[in-house]
């Protein structure tokens, strides 16, 4: 086994921007399995399939066959042989992978991968169930959160700064559901881990989140 470091929290939290430096500055790789469910979502929704019916998206779902590569020390998602990275940060997709996420067959889909990922590499890994359910003996478990104002204030700068024009109260909205669908799902719900160690992201910056789970790792190495 790799040495194991799971990052599980509710959307916009910043696990991925810090599960990426904190995965730089160890030399371990960086796995986002946010990325793996949203390709699936994607290949749901552009097969024109209802994301509310189970039954469909589970028939249809083996068909998306999805993979990592790694560039330059960047995650690309492959979907039948096409990097979609550029394409699965929509809010659509967003919605069909935390709705499609519910069901069981798309979690063995993807359940299997990573395990073998972090078998065979010292990984960060992030997501809503890796400390939970995908990787139970970390070493370590982090539970990274923040208040639903911040993660919305935070996802507006972000579109703000590609130039997109968004309303904040919308993005409040989205995220509170979308936290509702991942903690309240049967199976493999967002929680913290009882090992886990919770971080509240919310008055603490990017370098200082960083530091606090770097010094979580040291203790455990
Ligand atoms: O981390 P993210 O926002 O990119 O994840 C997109 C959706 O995928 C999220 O709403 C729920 C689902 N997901 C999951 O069910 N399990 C994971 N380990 C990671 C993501």
């Amino acid at each position: 086994m790799g040495f194991n470091v799971a990052i599980d929290g509710p959307a916009g939290a910043g696990k991925s921007t810090i599960a990426k430096r904190v995965a730089k500055e160890n030399n371990f790789i960086y796995v986002d399995t946010g990325a793996m469910y949203r390709a699936i979502g994607l290949f749901i929704v552009r097969q024109g399939i209802d994301i509310h019916d189970k039954e469909a998206v589970e028939k249809a779902a083996p068909d998306a066959k999805v993979s990592l590569t790694y560039e330059n020390g960047e995650q690309v998602v492959v979907l039948n042989g096409e990097n979609v990275n550029g394409l699965i940060r929509t809010e659509e997709v967003s919605q069909a992978a935390s709705v499609t996420s519910a069901y069981p067959v798309v979690r063995e889909l993807l359940f299997e991968m990573q395990q073998t990922l972090a078998k065979e590499n010292d990984v960060v890994m992030d997501g809503r169930d890796i400390g939970t359910v995908v990787l139970p003996n970390a070493q370590a478990k982090i539970y990274l959160t923040a208040s639903v104002e911040e993660r919305a204030r935070r996802r507006f700068e972000e579109y703000k700064n590609k130039g997109m024009d968004v309303d904040i109260e919308e993005l409040k909205k989205e995220i509170a559901q979308r936290d509702h669908q991942d903690m309240t799902r049967e199976i493999a719900p967002l929680k913290q881990a009882d090992d886990a160690v919770l971080v509240d992201s919310s008055d603490m910056n990017i370098d200082e989140v960083t530091k606090a789970i770097m010094d979580i790792i040291k203790e455990r190495r």
